[in-house]
């Protein structure tokens, strides 16, 4: 999270009424938030009488879920003894635990195949069976699913689990695990506290995992590198060795795939390692179908670190279909004398860090409500002095996306976006985008009141006054500064280039591009001419999105003080998409244009099919980028 303290866009769900199962004392978790330093006493205040408020009963939060331990079996009875025997020798508190077991059926063996083989492995299967059955498990139901043919991993994972409400849990285990006895005890802290606390309840996590974090997938599948203090971050990647689902995200994946595998959508995404992994493995494995989907919505998985290469849950990376010999275990798991970690410390939701497939840091929430807000988070963002301020008025959501995907492409992360659609701004912030809250940040401050413009529609008055006001923040904050509409894609990052120290301000006419430098005069100048862009109406104002930059260039000419250029510029080409259907973006890169524009009015579908001609249409059939761009700093 920036300087600025956004609060996230929260959804607040439902509390339902189901059976009992676990109960936490209030007093308890006071006691533990007293302990916890990183708590301010203000929010602990806040949620002790949210707590109350909402269970009738004081002094006792109650949390009903139920959970279940999913165990992924196939033809490794001494794995499988190993992981079962972890599971039950772990600490449950009390609490009431399924197991579910899943015992995969061996290859069909061809007909005329050796005889004995098939013997041998009928028979593996009956002990499998027999041991399970004879394992004692105390917590709660244990139900053994034996299969009547070879599944895979693929099918054992997805058919695990349909969570039959949003109190349901699973942790998903497959038989070559160990598992911490700690484990279960630390998951249902995660549980309470990032699942069940609203104040820290995100809807993009979609669950936890033990493993310890090892790689990243954008890059290579590199090794993964964080600092001594991380102990709790968030991570995009899901983790098979030892993974807790929630309920609502699961339901969601399952609902996506069936639909994906149904039409033959292969879950490809560029410049990710599972490409290759699916290719190789294709339908015997599942994770590059999960990974698509956590991309494509942006969510987010906990994980922990702890040093020394610790974890509460290891695999010994058994032969099978991994792994083609043993590698032995991948951590050292976590045992009840581990006294010195801060394995109970779980810290509010707003103070840990989140990495995307790139292990880049991501922000979400950054929701600019105020000018203060707004200020601060221009110093956190610009990039040598300069910020792109996007306007996304009237721009359709693909194309918009679309746009976005075009700056992570191009390492561009120095903006920040203005628009008229809340429910898409607010999802963009969910994952990342930094955006302006605009109906709350024009309340913010006492502006001008501009209502008795004539001809001056009021979506029209929010949006010129919005404009004027956050380029009038970032130049008086001593900001370069784009406006950037949603009518164009870059093909190079030229709004990195300097305009010289001669350009105040540069527009270009046919399309929402300005440029104003940092300059103590063009802030001056900026600030002079608000009346007048406001002012400006009537028939010669053109409708749409060039209605600012023709108001504002008229009101710079009008005034005369600094130097303004339109169009021609040293670093800035815009060549217009519909004379350019012809070539591609590497051909204009070479002609040196940077930009391609379009038209107003342009239907939504001749765009896409002009974008697509072009090249620079990266956005899959989830309206999201088709490729994840990791840029090596
Ligand atoms: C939990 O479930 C039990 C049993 O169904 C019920 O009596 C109790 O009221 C529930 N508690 C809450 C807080 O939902
Ligand atoms: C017999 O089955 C095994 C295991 O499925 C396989 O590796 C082998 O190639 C088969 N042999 C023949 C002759 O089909
Ligand atoms: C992190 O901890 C390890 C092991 O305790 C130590 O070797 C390493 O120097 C530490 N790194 C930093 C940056 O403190
Ligand atoms: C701007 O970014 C491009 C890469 O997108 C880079 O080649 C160029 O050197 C950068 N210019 C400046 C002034 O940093
Ligand atoms: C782009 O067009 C040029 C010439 O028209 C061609 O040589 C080149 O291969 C094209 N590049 C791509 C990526 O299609
Ligand atoms: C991408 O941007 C980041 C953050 O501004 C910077 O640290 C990194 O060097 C850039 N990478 C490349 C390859 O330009």
């Amino acid at each position: 999270m920036g300087k600025p303290s956004p609060r996230s866009h929260q959804v607040h769900r439902r509390r339902r009424v189901l059976p009992l199962f676990i109960v936490v004392s209030l007093a308890a978790l006071l006691l533990y938030s007293y302990c916890n330093s990183l708590l301010p006493f203000s929010s602990l205040a806040e949620s002790s009488s949210r707590l109350i408020s909402v269970h009738r009963e004081p002094g006792v939060l109650s949390v009903n879920f139920t959970f279940t331990v999913k165990v992924l079996a196939f033809d490794r009875i001494e794995s499988l003894r190993r992981c079962l025997r972890s599971l039950s020798g772990a600490d449950y508190g009390g609490d009431r635990v399924n197991l579910h077991v899943f015992v995969d059926h061996f290859r069909t063996v061809a007909p005329g195949n050796d005889s004995d083989l098939l013997d041998h492995m009928l028979q593996e299967a009956r002990r499998i069976l027999q041991f399970v059955d004879g394992f004692s498990w105390q917590y709660g139901e244990k139900i053994l699913h034996y299969r009547t043919s070879n599944a895979g991993l693929q099918t054992q994972w997805l058919e695990a689990w349909w969570p039959g409400s949003d109190d349901e849990f699973a942790f998903v285990v497959e038989d070559d695990l160990e598992v911490s006895p700690l484990y279960y005890k630390f998951l249902k802290r995660l549980i309470i506290n990032y699942y069940y606390d609203s104040s820290n309840f995100s809807p993009s996590i979609y669950g936890a995992s033990l493993q310890r974090p090892r790689f990243v997938p954008g890059k290579h599948g590199n090794k993964l590198r964080l600092d001594n203090e991380t102990s709790l971050f968030l991570y995009q990647l899901v983790g098979t060795w030892g993974q807790l689902l929630f309920p609502k995200p699961w339901k969601e994946f399952r609902l996506w795939y069936d639909e994906h595998k149904s039409k033959g959508i292969p879950p490809i995404l560029e410049g990710m390692v599972t490409n290759g992994w699916y290719k190789k493995m294709g339908e015997k494995i599942w994770t590059p179908w999960f990974i698509k989907f956590i991309h494509s919505r942006g969510y987010f998985n906990i994980y922990t670190h702890f040093s020394e290469e610790r974890a509460l849950s290891i695999s010994y990376r058994d032969p099978g279909v991994n792994y083609g010999r043993s590698a032995g275990p991948d951590s050292v798991l976590i045992d009840r004398s581990s006294i010195n970690l801060n394995l109970w410390e779980t810290r509010p939701l707003k103070s840990l860090k989140w990495y995307d497939f790139c292990f880049r840091e991501v922000h979400p929430g950054r929701v600019m409500r105020t000018l203060d807000e707004l200020g601060l988070l221009l110093d956190s963002l610009h990039k040598q002095g300069t910020i792109i301020i996007v306007s996304l008025f009237r721009t359709p959501r693909n194309i918009a996306r679309n746009l976005l995907c075009h700056f992570e492409r191009l390492n561009i992360t120095n903006y920040i976006l203005l628009g008229d659609n809340s429910e898409f701004l607010l999802d963009l912030a969910r994952t990342g985008h930094p955006v302006v809250d605009s109906v709350q940040l024009l309340s913010s401050f006492k502006h001008r009141d501009w209502s008795h413009l004539p001809n001056l529609e009021t979506g029209l008055v929010t949006e010129f006054s919005l404009k004027a006001y956050v380029i009038k923040k970032s130049l008086e904050s001593g900001y370069n500064t784009w406006l950037v509409g949603g009518d164009m894609v870059p093909i190079t990052n030229a709004f990195n280039e300097t305009m010289g120290s001669s350009v105040d301000f540069w527009a270009s006419s046919g399309t929402e591009l300005l440029y104003g430098r940092s300059s103590p005069t063009s802030a001056k100048t900026w600030n002079d001419i608000i009346p007048d862009i406001m002012a400006a109406h009537g028939p010669s104002v053109p409708l749409g999105s060039r209605a600012f930059i023709s108001s504002a260039v008229g009101a710079l000419e009008k005034r005369g003080s600094g130097k303004i250029l339109t169009d021609e510029s040293p670093v800035f080409n815009v060549a217009a998409l519909g004379a350019v259907s012809n070539t591609n973006a590497s051909s204009l890169l070479k002609k040196g244009k940077n930009v391609i524009h379009w038209a107003p009015g342009t239907s939504t579908d001749t765009l896409l099919g002009s974008l697509m001609n072009v090249g620079v249409w990266l956005i899959n059939g989830d309206s999201s980028c088709t490729a994840v761009y990791c840029h090596h700093s």
